[in-house]
C-alpha cells in the first residue's frame, strides 16, 4: 500500500503482482469474470479474434481463462485423437448433450435416437426438443445399420448413439452408423461416457461429436459437475454459437479438478475394470442372477463388437434378478412390498457400496434401476435390474459386501 493510497485502492491491488519465475507443474486456477487490456484497440482485437474462433482469445470469463483453455486442449487432443477437434465446457453432462442438439437442430427437424440413451437425454428430446418442433424417432439400440438407414426420413439432421447404452449395455456397431450418417448428410453424435478417456476413440469410429460427462471418469473423484462437447473443426462455429447465445461456462476451480483427476485416470480405469470383472464373474454364479449385461464378458449379445472397438471396460455395468423369483414390473410375482424388501436388504448398509444416482467417482455404488419407464422401442420384459459401479476397494473386500447383501436379501426370500 502506497502512502498516497486509499485501502479502497490497495485492496483492488493487494497480491497481483505473480511471480512468473515459479514453473508450477500444474496449471494454476485462473478465477475470472473481467478479463483486463492494455488498449481499446487490444479489447476489439482480441474480441474479434475470438469471434473469429481462435483458441485462447478470450475477452471475458465465460470465453475461457487459461485454466479452462488448458482443459479444452487437453480434451480435444485426447479425445479428438489426432483428429482435428475443438472442446467446448459446460456445467454439466447433461448441457454437452443438451447444446450440441441445440446446435445442430431447428424447428422441422428429425433425430434418430438410440432406445438405451441416459434417461434426461430422452426427456430433453421428448420435451423442450419436441416443443421447438423437432421430432425424435427412437430405435432399438440393437438395430443394424440397415435397419437404422430405414428410419431415416428427408428431414433428419442427427444421429445419436450412446453405447455402451445406459442400464443395458447394448454395444452398436458405431462406425456402421457413423458411415451411414456421413453418406446420409446427418451429423453423428455419441454419449461416449462409459468407456472413460482410455478405451475408445469415437473420432477414429467417425463420429462428428462425442459427448464427455467429465463428472464421471475425467473428474473420478464425486467431487464436480461437468461436461464437455468435442466436435470436429467444421461444428465448432454453431456449438460456439449457442455457448456464446445461453452463456454456457464453467469456472477454473472445477476446470483445475477435471485436469488433476486427468492426470491419473489411465491407473484408476485399469482398477476398475478388474473390480468390475471380479464383480461381474461372482453374480453370474449367484443362482437369483438372470445374467450380468457387461459388454467384456464373452456371452454379451455384442461382445465381438466391444472387443473389436474398445480397448477395455469400465467399472459400469448391471445384472438382472431371475424374473422367476422377483417378478418384474409389470408382473406381481413377488408381493411388490416383498421385491422392494428384498432390494433393500441387497443394497441398504452396505460397507462399500453407496447407494448414489452417479458412477465414475473412487466409490462403489449400487442402485436398482426403474428400467420400465426409460425404454419406448422395446419394453424391458426382464427382471428387476440392478446398476453396479466397481470403484477402486481392493476386489476380495467388493465381492465379500456384495455378498454379505446376497445373503440378506436371501433370508428376505425365504421369510
Ligand atoms: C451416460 C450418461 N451420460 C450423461 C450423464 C450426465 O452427466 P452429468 O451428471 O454430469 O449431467 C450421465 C450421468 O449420470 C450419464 O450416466
Amino acid at each position: 500500500m502506497t502512502r498516497k493510497q486509499s485501502v479502497e485502492s490497495a485492496v483492488t491491488e493487494a497480491g497481483r503482482q505473480l511471480d512468473a519465475r515459479v514453473r508450477t507443474a500444474n496449471v494454476p486456477v485462473y478465477r475470472a469474470s473481467t478479463v483486463l487490456f492494455d488498449s481499446l484497440e487490444e479489447a476489439a482485437a482480441t474480441g474479434a479474434r475470438s469471434m473469429a474462433g481462435e483458441r485462447h482469445a478470450t475477452t471475458y470469463g465465460t470465453v475461457g481463462t487459461p485454466t479452462t483453455f488448458a482443459l479444452t486442449d487437453a480434451l480435444a487432443e485426447i479425445e479428438g485423437g489426432g483428429h482435428a477437434c475443438r472442446a467446448a465446457l459446460m456445467p454439466s453432462g447433461l448441457l454437452a448433450i443438451t447444446v450440441p442438439l441445440l446446435a445442430c437442430l431447428k424447428p422441422g427437424d428429425h433425430m434418430l435416437m438410440s432406445d438405451s440413451v441416459y434417461g434426461p437425454a430422452r426427456v430433453f428430446a421428448q420435451g423442450m426438443l419436441s416443443e421447438l418442433g423437432v421430432r425424435t424417432t427412437f430405435y432399438p439400440p440393437n438395430a443394424s445399420p440397415e435397419a437404422v438407414a430405414a428410419l431415416i426420413e428427408p428431414g433428419t439432421r442427427v444421429l445419436y448413439l450412446e453405447s455402451p447404452g445406459s442400464y443395458t449395455f447394448e454395444v452398436q456397431d458405431v462406425p456402421a452408423l457413423c458411415a451411414l450418417a456421413r453418406e446420409r448428410g446427418l451429423v453423428s453424435i455419441i454419449d461416449n461416457a462409459w468407456a472413460s478417456p482410455i478405451f475408445a476413440r469415437p473420432f477414429d469410429w467417425g463420429v462428428d461429436i462425442s459427448v464427455l460427462p467429465l463428472t464421471k471418469y475425467w473428474g473420478g473423484h464425486s467431487d464436480l459437475l461437468m461436461g464437455a462437447a468435442v466436435v470436429r473443426e467444421p461444428l465448432w462455429p454453431a456449438i460456439f454459437r449457442v455457448m456464446r447465445q445461453l452463456g454456457v461456462c464453467v469456472g477454473g476451480d472445477d476446470a483445475y479438478l477435471v485436469l488433476r483427476g486427468l492426470r491419473t485416470v489411465g491407473v484408476r480405469m485399469r482398477q476398475h475394470e478388474a473390480n468390475a470383472l471380479a464383480l461381474a464373474r461372482w453374480l453370474q454364479a449367484q443362482p437369483e442372477v438372470a445374467r450380468v449385461l457387461h459388454p467384456a464378458l464373452p456371452d454379451h449379445p455384442q461382445h465381438a463388437l466391444w472387443q473389436r472397438d474398445f480397448t477395455g471396460s469400465s467399472g459400469l455395468f448391471a445384472f438382472e434378478l431371475d424374473r422367476a423369483r422377483f417378478g418384474g414390473d409389470d408382473d406381481e410375482r413377488l408381493p411388490p412390498g416383498r421385491r422392494q424388501a428384498a432390494l433393500a436388504a441387497l443394497c441398504d448398509g452396505r460397507r462399500y457400496f453407496g447407494i448414489g444416482y452417479s458412477w465414475g467417482g473412487y466409490e462403489s455404488l449400487i442402485m436398482p434401476a426403474k428400467i420400465s419407464s426409460l425404454r419406448s422401442v422395446e419394453p424391458w420384459r426382464g427382471g428387476p435390474l440392478v446398476r453396479v459401479h466397481a470403484g477402486l476397494e481392493a476386489p476380495e473386500d467388493l465381492v465379500a459386501d456384495l455378498a454379505d447383501g446376497f445373503a440378506a436379501m436371501r433370508r428376505v426370500l425365504q421369510g
